[in-house]
């Protein structure tokens, strides 16, 4: 239920941490990968041994640790997720928070993050009545930060109140209709293509090349996620296709070019293939054996170009159509040059070089070009840049709708 989602979890200190554990060990049985981030506070009643162990990940604590920040840093780690919550939240955590204040590693990280924060406060009755507190809660609130109420009953100091933290089942379940909610591209279509294309030249030779379908793959995956219904037109690749998500295989250019207008119309169209330019003009409907001369010559025609097809304007054009450029030199001036002659609206652009070959590996550094801007996204993993893509897409159609609302 929450399959591939990415928590950091962060545990501020509480007698309730023990519930955190528990949380952990379910947002993992539920398919979550989660971090965690553990205060000083929090380490007084959990010990990182046991966050570690139960996460399988490294468990940060100190913002001025070397090793962390070197591998993974406060910033990318307010990134590198779906979701933040922080489970339990003390009174001090949300005084913080409210305050901006980034005296931690818990707090560094909550203020330097874009991702949506959920917190479960647990405290004592009449720190949780406080009026102090209460006007924390109501600027993290007006902040767009989600309050999971606690929950009324005994508490470990004797009192009887408010202030208790849920039990973890229940965390479990605000994470999971957070995500079931949180469905922006729902009732849009999109397609994407993904992989390479093999152009044959006999029974059991071809022209391809090195994509793997990693990164179209994590797009058609986070469209999807997002609510929006996709058909992934993919290349031969090893990968499995993705749950739930249509996917129609393919072998050749004009193959992907065919399914893809048989699933238009569309609102998204994203071009992640990394389609054959070329195809040879002849098919040898045997083998190709070795003759006496040591050259073979083969001549090639030009492939039709899915993206322009895509792109071109006609009244099945998706509203919005993504392509990429990979390139080997002039990465920016071939990307602004492919948004225009191809007639998309932005463009990914990746430089395929020694130190990022982009091709079949799991991290990539990109570039985002639009008309008017070129974005810089620093290197990271491709499910990151699908994330960070689709949520882009979500946001121009949110401000599409919200324009024709207006008018
Ligand atoms: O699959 P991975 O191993 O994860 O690698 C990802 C990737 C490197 C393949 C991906 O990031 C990428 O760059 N994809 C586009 C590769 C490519 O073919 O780029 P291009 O510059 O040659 O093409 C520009 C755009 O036109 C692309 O959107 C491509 O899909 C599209 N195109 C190209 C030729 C053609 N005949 N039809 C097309 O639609």
């Amino acid at each position: 239920m929450l399959n591939g989602k990415k928590i950091l979890l962060v545990i501020s200190g509480g007698i309730a941490a023990y519930k955190s554990l528990e949380l952990i060990r379910l947002i993992r049985k539920n398919g979550g990968d989660v971090k965690c981030i553990l205060t000083q506070g929090g380490a007084q009643f959990v010990t990182p041994l046991s966050v570690a162990s139960l996460s399988e990940n490294p468990v940060y604590t100190d913002l001025w640790s070397l090793k962390d920040e070197t591998e993974m840093g406060h910033i990318r780690l307010s990134r590198d997720c779906d979701l933040i919550i922080i489970a339990p939240t003390s009174a001090n955590m949300m005084a913080k928070m409210a305050h901006g204040m980034a005296g931690d590693l818990a707090s560094t990280t909550l203020l330097a993050s874009n991702k949506p924060i959920m917190v479960f406060p647990a405290m004592n009755p009449q720190m949780w009545e406080n009026a102090a507190t209460q006007d924390n809660i109501k600027t993290l609130a007006a902040r767009g930060i989600k309050i999971i109420s606690p929950a009324t009953g005994d508490m470990a100091c004797g009192e009887v109140g408010k202030g208790r933290l849920p039990e973890a089942t229940e965390m479990l379940e605000s994470l999971i209709t957070h995500f079931q909610n949180n469905k922006p591209l729902a009732g849009l279509r999109a397609i994407v293509t993904s992989g390479p294309t093999f152009e044959p030249i006999d029974p059991v030779r071809f022209v391809g090349n090195r994509s793997s379908g990693k990164q179209g793959h994590a797009i058609a995956r986070a469209l999807s996620d997002m609510g929006a219904s996709v058909t992934l037109v993919s290349g031969p690749t090893s990968l499995k296709d993705p749950d739930d998500i249509k996917t129609i295989r393919v072998e050749t250019t004009a193959q992907m070019l065919e399914f893809c207008q048989k699933s238009l119309p569309a609102d998204i169209a994203v071009c992640a293939a990394a389609v054959a330019d070329w195809a040879p003009e002849q098919y040898a409907s045997s083998k190709i054996k070795k003759g006496n001369d040591d050259k073979l010559s083969l001549s090639f025609t030009q492939n039709p170009d899915i993206l322009k097809t895509l792109s071109t304007p006609s009244s099945s054009r998706p509203a919005l159509v993504v392509g990429f450029a990979a390139e080997t030199e002039h990465l920016l001036d071939n990307a602004k040059a492919k948004l225009t002659k191809k007639g998309c609206d932005w463009v990914v652009a990746n430089l395929v070089s020694a130190d990022n070959p982009a091709f079949n590996v799991d991290e990539n550094q990109v570039y985002f070009v639009t008309s008017k801007t070129v974005e810089e996204w620093p290197k990271s993993s491709k499910d990151d840049i699908a994330r960070q893509l689709v949520e882009r897409i979500a946001k121009h159609f949110a401000n599409k709708a919200f324009k024709i609302a207006a008018e």
